[in-house]
């Protein structure tokens, strides 16, 4: 089968240009975006994305963890063939991570639409809070879908600032009433950058992703006492500062030691009262850890938990929270094939790869058979206003998301069980 044959073009063009847009949505001055879950810059971005889906001809819902759908019917009833990820953002991101995903499957609907009705209904889905910045703990929207938090515990979530999720989606009018297990797909295929180096290194179009890694995030308050910094002896403060970045410290000169996969981050450190002549009386940071081994990923929050004790032995009060978690994942064999055979019909290099990050197919993976496409990421950089995906990479991996759902709309099983 050619491109031709295969009869699904798609517009890159319109691809780009949407993508640009989307990206200036919360764009900073320097070239950086911010559009943490639930503000108004989430808000405006995903009235955006529900224009798109609009004009590709879909009929858009939204559930009520705000999960935003786009859904075209099939000529047969049932659950659709779901493709989809998130719009929301980490602090001063790139434009691609998760846009792409939801852009590219506007573009793969449309398309579709524009064939004929297709066997099986289509979705394409922007699900709440992916990046679980403002809001722990992430992949909020999927989790709920997966039954991995219920709804009430989700819409109670409090952010930081002391919003929550539930009054927050009523403010920028995302609060639906669907059921968020309404539209179980029949299968989810969700098109992301790697966000990592592994196929730019290898020049390689796209990856076939089987699995993704195990994380866990702690936070964790530290409470010593606020002295003065020049009178009060070293061996006489209770500095929670010094004893929140030597246990930061010690947690990633660990992962270090142990070499890959792990890997440990702290990447929030916020001191009390944050004076450069007072000894901070409370320290509050966060931990990130991942790895593809549940057993090791068990391993790092029990030594996590014993440095946690030797801090306390010291004097500090210790509050420690698991604020997310979810064991590693591993994707459909069945439907990872069918995107392999689907790279080789359109003449695209591609390899198995596990992914890094997060992602909201690791929750879907719980419902259905679930899986991933990778397009290269360059130098591996994301999660930084400098991410970037060469255009042509970016039509490459819509077109197999085109290919792909085309196929799983057919009707047909192409092996994958219960479809
Ligand atoms: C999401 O981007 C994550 O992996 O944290
Ligand atoms: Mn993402
Ligand atoms: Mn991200």
């Amino acid at each position: 089968v050619t491109r031709r044959e295969a009869g699904l073009r798609i517009d890159a063009p319109r691809l780009l240009a949407r993508l640009a847009q989307l990206g200036a949505v919360g764009a900073d001055a320097h070239g950086g975006r911010t559009r943490l879950a639930l503000s108004a810059e989430d808000q405006a971005a995903r009235d955006l994305v529900a224009s798109w889906l609009r004009e590709a001809g879909a009929d858009v819902r939204v559930d009520a963890i705000g999960n935003l759908y786009g859904v075209l019917d099939g000529a047969q009833a049932g659950p659709p063939i779901m493709t989809g990820s998130h719009i929301d953002t980490v602090r001063r991101a790139g434009a691609y991570d998760g846009c792409y995903g939801v852009v590219a499957g506007i573009e793969v609907l449309d398309a579709l639409r524009r064939r004929g009705r297709p066997r099986r209904a289509v979705a394409v889905a922007a699900f709440t809070n992916e990046e679980g910045v403002r809001f722990a703990p992430d992949l909020l929207g999927s989790r709920v879908v997966a039954g991995h938090i219920p709804l009430e515990e989700a819409l109670a979530l409090e952010a930081d600032d002391g919003a929550r999720v539930g009054d927050e989606l009523r403010r920028i009018g995302y609060a639906g009433t669907l059921a968020p297990t309404a539209f179980l797909p029949a299968a989810f295929v969700e098109l992301h950058i790697e966000q990592g180096p592994v196929l730019d290194a290898e020049g390689v179009a796209v990856g076939v992703v089987e699995a993704v890694q195990g994380h866990a995030w702690w936070r964790i308050a530290i409470e010593g006492t606020a002295n003065h910094a020049g009178t009060t002896p070293m061996t006489l403060r209770r500095d929670a500062g010094a004893a929140a970045m030597g246990l930061a410290g010690r947690l990633v000169e660990r992962a270090r030691a142990d070499g890959v996969p792990q890997v440990a981050t702290v990447g929030t450190l916020s001191l009390e009262p944050n004076a450069i002549n007072v000894v901070p009386g409370r320290a509050v940071f966060t931990v990130d850890l991942r790895d593809p081994r549940d057993a090791m990923l068990e391993r790092a929050e029990a030594l996590l938990q014993e440095g946690l004790r030797d801090v306390e032995r010291q004097g500090f009060r210790v509050a420690a929270e698991r604020i997310s978690h979810h064991a590693a994942v591993t994707f459909d064999p069945a439907l990872c094939a069918l995107i392999e055979s689907g790279a080789r019909e359109l003449q695209l290099s591609s390899r198995r790869m596990n992914s890094g990050a997060s992602h909201d197919a690791q929750m879907l993976a719980a419902r259905c058979p679930t899986a991933m496409i990778f397009v290269p990421s360059l130098r591996g950089i994301s999660h930084n206003p400098k991410e970037h995906t060469e255009p042509a990479a970016l039509a490459q991996g819509a077109e197999l998301l085109a290919h792909t759902l085309l196929r799983l709309v057919d009707g047909g099983s192409h092996g994958i069980a219960g479809l």
